[in-house]
């Protein structure tokens, strides 16, 4: 296949962050169903009222922020962070942060050190849960087996992917670069995401993973902004895990980027692209799981004790897009996947993953050894590999969802 990213330079590929929303820490989950039945409603304010207050607890230092692409105004702190002893960085290559990063908070204020950025949660954000104990997780289970899960994936979950995965080997990290949009979301419940995965163990309900890319989620944040966000569970999105900060795992240590932080400016259909790049890997002194973005900014880390087979290693990566189809009128949805636009259509229109890599077990980055590629519905949303010069191995991937052939 002919490809010409690495020519035309009328394209500029820029990595710009600017980073608008932040999120919040939550430890213990109420039990109670928000806006249900009417009888329980004081209980259940109650527990949204009691919720709020663990999640926005006094801070450090308090920043109001214009939000300028919304207009609204949101309230931010900043928290204390207590590193781990011994959490050290197990990749020595891995600097410490050279360049200021332009994030919309800044403006009114920063994190001084030892904290880092949070949103605080509002009554609003819990709401949209289905409960509160709800609030902050993915709704149904979405395990992206490639192989022999599809009836799983279409008939249970709705979630749709477009993957490449790797499989068969110890991995110890992963790594891409992505480029970012804006896809439409056809209604509240369903998302957008493109991330990697790394997983451990076999895709049972003890199945552990380690997310992270971008994402657009309605229910999540309240808006179709495009976010930076991580997810993790230990039990097949069941009991453990959650989004960003909205539960104790991922422990934070960076004070100038934010998880479920906006991200801008965004890739525009046959004009400037723009990407980020997103390293996770295991520290093999500690164990930890580390997450870096872009070159210079590590981000934090999800401890070892956290999983159990990803205590270890991963035993696949994969990486891609991923939404939700929620079919509610008989119809697939229209929501997009990356840019919502197939593989086919190329640099400058469709999405991509380039570059992508694998951490082996002597802490290298590699190019992956046979890597497969899975969708469920090629016509709805496609996925195609290729292999050039700077871009290493690369996918386009994603696509409209409902269209003719995709009804
Ligand atoms: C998100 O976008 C959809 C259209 O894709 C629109 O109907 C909806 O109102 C938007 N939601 C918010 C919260 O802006």
């Amino acid at each position: 296949m002919a490809t010409n990213f690495g020519s035309g330079k009328k394209w500029v590929v820029k990595i710009v962050f600017c980073f608008l929303l932040l999120l919040v820490p939550m430890t213990s989950a109420g039990r109670a169903t928000v806006g249900t039945s009417s009888s329980s409603i004081s209980h259940q304010k109650l527990e949204v009222k009691k919720h709020l207050k663990h999640l926005n607890r006094p801070a450090v230092k308090s920043i109001k922020l214009l939000i300028i692409l919304s207009s609204k105004t949101t309230q931010f702190r900043c928290d204390q962070v207590f590193i781990q002893k011994g959490a050290l960085l197990g990749r020595s290559k891995i600097s410490s942060k050279s360049k200021p990063i332009t994030q919309l908070w800044h403006l009114t204020g920063r994190c001084p050190e030892g904290t880092i950025p949070i949103r605080r949660t509002k009554k609003d954000d819990i709401l949209r849960a289905s409960s509160v104990q709800q609030f902050g997780k993915k709704k149904h289970r979405t395990i992206p087996k490639p192989r022999s899960a599809e009836p799983d994936l279409i008939s249970q979950s709705g979630h749709q992917h477009a993957i490449v995965y790797v499989e068969g080997d110890k991995y110890y990290g992963a790594k891409a670069t992505i480029n970012v949009w804006d896809p439409k979301i056809q209604q509240p419940n369903e998302f957008s995401l493109s991330q990697i995965w790394l997983l451990g163990g076999s895709f049972g309900q003890d199945l552990n993973s380690i997310e992270a890319g971008w994402q657009v989620s309605p229910d999540l944040y309240g808006d179709n902004n495009t976010r930076l966000f991580t997810y993790w569970t230990s039990d097949a999105y069941q009991a453990t895990g959650c989004y960003n900060l909205l539960c104790t795992g991922f422990i934070q240590i960076n004070n100038e980027i934010a998880m479920g932080a906006s991200i801008h400016p965004l890739s525009g259909y046959g004009d400037s692209q723009y990407d980020i790049s997103i390293l996770v890997w295991k520290d093999p002194k500690e164990g930890n799981w580390w997450m870096q973005f872009g070159n210079d900014y590590v981000l934090g880390y999800w401890p070892a004790f956290l999983f159990s087979y990803l205590s270890d290693s991963a035993s696949m990566i994969e990486w891609g897009g991923e939404v939700v189809n929620s079919q509610s009128d008989g119809q697939h949805t229209s929501t997009q996947m990356g840019s919502g636009h197939f593989p086919s259509e190329g640099f400058g229109k469709a999405s991509y993953f380039k570059n992508i890599q694998i951490v082996d077990a002597s802490n290298k980055l590699k190019a992956p050894s046979d890597i497969g590629t899975f969708t469920e519905q090629p016509n709805c949303y496609n996925v195609q590999t290729g292999n050039a010069g700077n871009w290493g191995n690369y996918f386009y991937y994603g696509g409209p969802g409902r269209n003719p052939n995709c009804p």
